[in-house]
């Protein structure tokens, strides 16, 4: 069990059992030990490894949907600061007054700092423990919260890549929010030729990429996946906002990508939270030709200091560097 829901799960006697929302979940077992009413997570590997375990009432989504106002939240620090003030105010809408809202952290993650944030939502939050390098807070709603709608979030940038000018919609947590990234920049003028059919994006953040490929070849079919539901979320609204299209899908890794792609072009995570996390796109990078059409071009934007060149090198064709500047490097090659 994570350090978190170790330091839940040494005090389960805090929790009453009536209408308990959880929000932002690990993929352990704590929600055995847990009587609650809704489970809710931005993040489809925790909601589909989860519900492969056979836990029920899990809600996977951009939004928190639920009619109901809870008497208890427990909620999970959320995996960036930006996130966290999105998060409160859609959580506190969700709550009554007199209600009380948990929040456990770790310290690594900031939690300490947070207890500030808390009195947004009541008076006098108290720290209930600590244990594992990691705190358990709780206060008691007391102040009433607006109607909570998360276009109230977005916000528009305006990107260019060659001649091509887009506007990009992000929202607090999503990448890459308010500016364009500048490895995505890097790859964004180097994208080369997009071929027609079926292309793929993968990790898309708000969809940045999807969008200039669709727009450089309409005749691409460009299919834009995240593991995050606020990034599919605002992938959606960047598409609609430049009158482009595309398919956008939740998936772990490839694993909910089936088929053959005519190109693939990414600027992949390197993050799981705030911890670096390589795996995700090395599997990503091994993968990829079961996904690939023959002859199929591959771009990759990533931190020079990263070792992807001859894993790329191993699983595609034709490896080379297309250019790099002091911080990054796009690779290309084919299938
Ligand atoms: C570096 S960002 C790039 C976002 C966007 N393409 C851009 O260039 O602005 C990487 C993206 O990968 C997503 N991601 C992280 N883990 C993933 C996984 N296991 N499967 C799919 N996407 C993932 C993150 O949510 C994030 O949006």
């Amino acid at each position: 069990m994570q350090n978190t829901s170790q330091v839940v799960a040494r005090n389960l006697n805090i929790f009453d059992g009536s209408s308990l929302l959880i929000v932002g979940m690990p993929d352990d077992d704590l929600l055995s030990q847990l009587d609650y009413s809704q489970a809710f997570t931005w993040d489809y590997s925790v909601y589909s490894m989860l519900s492969q375990s056979g836990f029920e009432n899990l809600s996977w989504g951009a939004e928190l949907k639920s009619d109901q106002l809870f008497k208890q939240v427990l909620m999970f620090m959320p995996k960036s600061k930006p996130e966290l003030d999105l998060l409160f105010a859609m959580v506190s809408s969700k709550m009554e007054i007199g209600g009380e809202l948990l929040l456990v952290g770790a310290k690594k993650e900031g939690i300490n700092s947070v207890a500030k944030k808390l009195s947004t939502v009541g008076e006098n939050p108290i720290k209930l423990d600590m244990a594992r390098h990691c705190q358990l807070w709780s206060v008691i709603k007391s102040i009433e919260s607006k109607p909570f709608n998360l276009d109230d979030w977005l916000k528009e940038y305006e990107y260019s890549a060659g001649e091509d000018t887009l506007t990009a919609v992000s929202i607090p947590g999503v990448f890459s929010h308010g500016r364009l990234d500048d490895a995505t920049a890097l790859l964004l003028e180097n994208l080369g030729k997009i071929p027609s059919g079926r292309i793929l994006d993968f990790g898309c953040g708000c969809g940045v990429l999807g969008a200039m490929i669709s727009k450089r070849n309409p005749e691409a079919m460009v299919e834009l996946v995240d593991i995050n539901a606020l990034a599919l979320y605002c992938a959606e609204k960047t598409l609609a906002r430049n009158n482009l299209k595309g398919k956008i899908y939740p998936s772990n890794g490839l694993r909910d990508v089936t088929g053959r792609f005519n190109g693939v072009y990414t600027n992949p995570p390197f993050h799981s939270g705030v911890k670096t996390n390589y795996s995700i796109t090395e599997t990503f990078i091994r993968t990829v030709p079961d996904h690939m059409a023959k002859n199929a071009p591959f771009r990759l934007v990533a931190n020079s200091f990263l070792k992807y060149a001859e894993l790329i090198d191993g699983a595609l064709d034709r490896y080379a560097v297309v250019t790099e500047n002091t911080k990054f490097r796009v690779y290309k090659a084919f299938r």
